[in-house]
């Protein structure tokens, strides 16, 4: 029986792997096993995910945890050639651009495995992320590269990619969201947060270039405070950015502003609750600039680039900088109504994940159950 092995080991890796592991299940005879690298490890950024996607535990966990870029990627390295070698897959499939994954794309090829690459082709062209290093390098490698949408298509061409290898299959994650929107609207998260529908404001933060900076934090924290005069902000803090609160002294001051909610990392099907009902959405995360996309929700993106320009293009995001007075009136005008409207691009329709199972099926010389209509 053939085999595939999938990766997650990072909080945005999990609701895009649920999607293709059940549409495997269901259409294919493949083998799946899933190897869940220890990246992120505290239940809130980790076994929450499993339980809301209703992805099965992983078989193989690797417990490799935090680090610095070389120590935590060689770890994991190390730890997956042994499965690897072990469980012999015919196909490793990674998601995503966190370390977990340029880990797994360089042990699979140098084991000669076939690599695919699901969200293939994004690019920021800001090579000091670590995130741009880790798609640049992975697709590189992989044999499947399979795209959310056109933009990322073109890059991979102009990377002199061969055609043959890239595949426009759609954003998988949207699939988990439209798959949990209906579970996620019963949550009595906004209730418990004393918040009304389209009466605030979700805001995260945890990219390095933004968090791990203090002058560039503590601007885009005084943001937060300003824009909680307005409308009540939920601010679910993620471990980086908390440590580094921390670290800044900042903590008192955020708790004290009236208005600003800092809340522990959510959970999968709460944090929809909350991104699907909020008036804006203020983030400087990639994943939430799909999502927010998708439930046409307003955006407004804290960096300077985003490797996701289709959510620019076509969607309801708007790339706003770094620099807080920018951010501040962005801000308000759209609190005061302006923005404009987005539509959902195409191929962003629930289905990605069958399409992917499909295309392992066929890859790996496996008949699906039911042909994709
Ligand atoms: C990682 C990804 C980033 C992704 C983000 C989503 C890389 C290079 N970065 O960033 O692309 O957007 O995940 O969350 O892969 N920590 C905990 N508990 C955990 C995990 C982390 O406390 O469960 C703390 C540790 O102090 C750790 C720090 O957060 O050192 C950073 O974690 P790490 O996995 O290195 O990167 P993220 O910032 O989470």
């Amino acid at each position: 029986m053939k085999k595939v092995i999938h990766i997650v080991g990072a909080r945005p890796n999990f609701m895009k792997v649920a999607p293709i592991h059940r549409a495997i299940s269901a259409r294919t005879s493949l083998q799946q096993l899933v190897i869940h690298t220890g990246q992120h490890y505290d239940a809130k950024m980790s076994d929450v995910f499993f339980a809301d996607l209703g992805l099965p535990p992983p078989e193989i966990h690797l417990g490799i945890g935090s680090g610095s870029h070389a120590e935590q990627t060689a770890k994991m390295m190390v730890e997956m050639e042994k499965v690897f070698l072990k469980e012999k897959p015919d196909l490793v499939s990674v998601v995503g651009d966190v370390n977990s994954t340029i880990a797994a794309a360089l042990v699979t090829s140098k084991l000669a495995i076939p690599l695919s690459h699901v969200e293939a082709g994004l690019r920021s062209f800001e090579r000091h992320q670590p995130e741009e290093i880790n798609r640049v390098v992975t697709d590189r490698l992989s044999d499947l590269l399979l795209t959310p949408s056109r933009d990322a298509d073109a890059n991979l061409l102009k990377e002199g990619i061969d055609p043959k290898h890239i595949h426009l299959v759609g954003n998988v994650m949207i699939d988990s969201l439209l798959s949990s929107k209906e579970k996620a609207d019963q949550l009595p998260t906004l209730k418990t947060l004393g918040l009304t529908p389209k009466g605030y404001v979700v805001a995260t933060l945890h990219r390095p270039s933004n968090v791990d900076n203090p002058k560039l934090l503590a601007g885009l924290l005084g943001v937060l405070m300003d824009v909680a005069k307005q409308l009540p902000v939920v601010f679910p803090v993620h471990p980086r950015t908390r440590k580094m609160i921390s670290e800044q002294g900042l903590g008192p001051q955020l708790e004290q502003t009236p208005g600003l909610k800092l809340v522990d990392p959510m959970g999968y099907l709460e944090f929809l609750s909350v991104t699907s009902q909020a008036k804006l959405v203020m983030t400087d995360s990639g994943g939430l600039q799909e999502e927010t996309t998708a439930l046409n929700v307003p955006c407004l993106t804290m960096r300077e680039q985003t490797e996701r320009p289709i959510t620019v293009e076509v969607g309801s995001n708007e790339v706003v900088g770094t620099d807080p007075a920018r951010i501040r009136e962005a801000a308000t005008r759209v609190l005061a109504g302006d923005f404009k409207k987005g539509r959902v691009p195409e191929l962003w329709d629930g289905r990605t994940g069958e399409r992917i199972a499909d295309l392992y099926a066929r890859f790996l010389g496996v008949e699906t159950k039911r042909a994709f209509g």
